[in-house]
């Protein structure tokens, strides 16, 4: 026992000696670094720095990653163990037969650089944030050849190479969107079936078919696929400023979205990243696949939040499977059986009424001519039907669990999302032949609104007219849906309705309910 204890031991005593190791240059092979607070390989110029990033929900692990070293805002622009987070004290080698290897203190690897054909001579972070491993006379391996979610200016990506996202801002598991450069040419985002590596449809098409060999990032920010016959096929629309003067990166970030930062390097490291160009503008209609759940879990319902950024929320009556994954799937919190029910299916359950919502790809049959009372009470009568969509004025859609691709779209024809629900869980108000006025006035003076974000990425005069439609747009379809929906719904506050534009084209409309709910509190109007 006190034998097996020793190597521990003084293994131990070792650290405080190794804990801040800091070199800047070449790494010679033999070097090491240990998984400990400030570890670090710096690039001469001290922009890039090779090394151990402590993992914020548990300071005991360590991502080997490379990351901007002169500003505050740690920013991770690869990684190697994402899957597999390095314990504390764990160390990293460079050996001139495997390349680097980082193995936990009990000896158990973790990670290596595979593939090295070749003596490795020494290791170099350099300038442009590439970590090399060299031979006497090529490079062995490069980071720059293995991506993570980000590619750096002067770095290019070779057909069959990909970015994947990391799972959550601060989580680096794999997660499930992934940047291709298909053997067509075409380059594609798009979702895998974690843990497999099935590819799902994809969310966003470049439209690059044609012999294309790489995409590269070059040294002016500009992305484009590079042609076998030399042309460029330019995606970023705009770079904004030189390279000398900005930090340039391209990151699929974790939900989703293809974005060009730049961050001034005229600063004291204290500024922040601004995003010039960003792909898909809306992913929550731009994904839609048929054997996965779309950009929410299941159940869930996707829309884009007054920032610009994806987010899922459950209807009400479902909550998520995973507390701590908000972009994950939703349960109802009511089981339905087709057995037979303690009481009259009308005392059990009810509907959950949602505006410009749809899952599509969950249905099972489609009902017409029908009125939305026969769609309702069809769906109120089948045990297999979870939700109804009532749409395009005689259509009924009847869907089963688990429903998939849900978002919020404006652009489906007026649809409504007739939600099963089961009764205790809904507050449905008391219906009196006064009720719209009274409701209206109430609803007024509450000053929660309904974002109806429609991200259209243009600008300037094109944006202005977008909103002037768009707007005129909404409020013909509301005082319409008004119209239709008062007798269930309440009323809706149609004066209210608002549109701007900041960076996207948005809408806003005051509404009584919580903000956080823009869809289910739309059943309110
Ligand atoms: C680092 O390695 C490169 C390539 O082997 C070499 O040209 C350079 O002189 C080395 N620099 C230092 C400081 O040893
Ligand atoms: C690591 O670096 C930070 C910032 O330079 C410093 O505040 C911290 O004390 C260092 N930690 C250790 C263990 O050296
Ligand atoms: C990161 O996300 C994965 C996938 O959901 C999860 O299994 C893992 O526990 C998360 N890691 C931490 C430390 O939260
Ligand atoms: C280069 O190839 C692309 C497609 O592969 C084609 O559209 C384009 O016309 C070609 N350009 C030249 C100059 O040959
Ligand atoms: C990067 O590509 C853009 C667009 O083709 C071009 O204008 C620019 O000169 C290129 N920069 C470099 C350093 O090659
Ligand atoms: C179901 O969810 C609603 C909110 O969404 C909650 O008020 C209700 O208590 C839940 N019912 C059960 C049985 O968990």
């Amino acid at each position: 026992m006190a034998l097996a204890l020793f190597p521990l031991v003084s293994f131990l005593f070792l650290l405080p000696t190794s804990s801040v190791s800091q070199t800047v240059g070449n790494i010679t092979v033999g070097a090491s670094l240990f998984a400990v607070e400030n570890s670090s390989w710096i690039s001469p110029s001290r922009d890039f720095a090779f090394g151990f990033h402590q993992l914020e929900h548990n300071k005991d692990l360590f991502l080997l990653a490379i990351w901007y070293n002169n500003i505050l805002e740690k920013t991770i622009v690869w990684y190697a163990n994402g899957d597999k987070p390095a314990p504390r004290g764990s160390k990293l080698q460079l050996t001139s037969d495997q390349g680097l290897v980082l193995n936990t203190p009990q000896g158990e690897q973790l990670w290596n650089t595979q593939s090295i054909n070749g003596v490795v001579d020494s290791g170099v972070m350099d300038d442009s944030g590439n970590f090399m491993l060299l031979g006497s006379d090529s490079i062995l391996w490069e980071s720059f050849k293995n991506p993570a979610d980000t590619i750096l200016p002067s770095q290019s990506l070779d057909k069959g190479v990909f970015l994947s996202s990391r799972h959550s801002e601060t989580n680096f598991t794999s997660g499930k969107f992934r940047m291709v450069l298909q053997s067509d040419g075409n380059l594609v985002l798009t979702t895998i079936n974690l843990p497999s590596d099935h590819l799902n449809e994809h969310y966003y098409d470049f439209n690059t078919a044609g012999n294309s060999d790489q995409v590269v990032f070059n040294e002016s920010g500009y992305l484009f696929v590079l042609r076998e016959n030399n042309t460029k096929s330019i995606l970023t629309s705009v770079v904004t400023g030189s390279a000398k003067d900005f930090y340039y990166r391209v990151t699929l970030d974790f939900d989703g979205l293809l974005i060009l930062y730049s961050y001034p390097k005229a600063s004291n490291g204290d500024a922040s990243w601004t995003t010039v160009w960003s792909q898909p503008d809306n992913i929550c209609i731009a994904s839609k696949v048929t054997t996965s759940s779309g950009f929410c879990g299941f159940n869930s319902i996707c829309s884009i939040n007054s920032g610009g950024r994806p987010i899922c929320e459950c209807p009400k009556g479902y909550t998520l499977l995973d507390p701590t994954d908000q972009y994950g799937s939703c349960k109802p919190n009511f089981t339905q059986t087709c057995e037979k029910e303690p009481a009259a299916v009308e005392d059990l359950y009810d509907f959950q009424v949602l505006f410009n919502v749809d899952w599509p790809e969950a249905d099972y049959a489609l009902l017409e001519p029908f009125t939305e009372g026969q769609c309702r009470e069809s769906c109120l009568q089948d045990c297999m039907c979870a939700v109804a969509i009532f749409r395009s004025g005689d259509k009924c859609w009847k869907k089963k669990l688990p429903l998939s691709n849900g978002r919020f779209d404006t652009g489906l024809d007026g649809a409504k999302a007739l939600l099963k629900v089961s009764k205790g869980d809904v507050h449905v108000p008391p219906l009196s032949p006064d009720f719209p006025n009274q409701e209206m006035k109430k609803k007024d003076q509450d000053t929660l609104i309904l974002v109806l974000s429609l991200l259209l990425g243009s600008s300037g005069f094109v944006n202005f007219i977008l909103v002037a439609a768009i707007c005129l747009g909404f409020y013909f379809i509301y005082q319409k849906k008004r119209k239709s929906t008062l007798p269930q719904n309440g009323g809706v506050v149609e004066s209210n309705l608002r549109c701007f534009s900041y960076k996207d084209l948005v809408c806003l409309l005051p509404f009584e309910g919580g903000l956080s709910s823009m869809y289910t509190e739309v059943n309110e109007f």
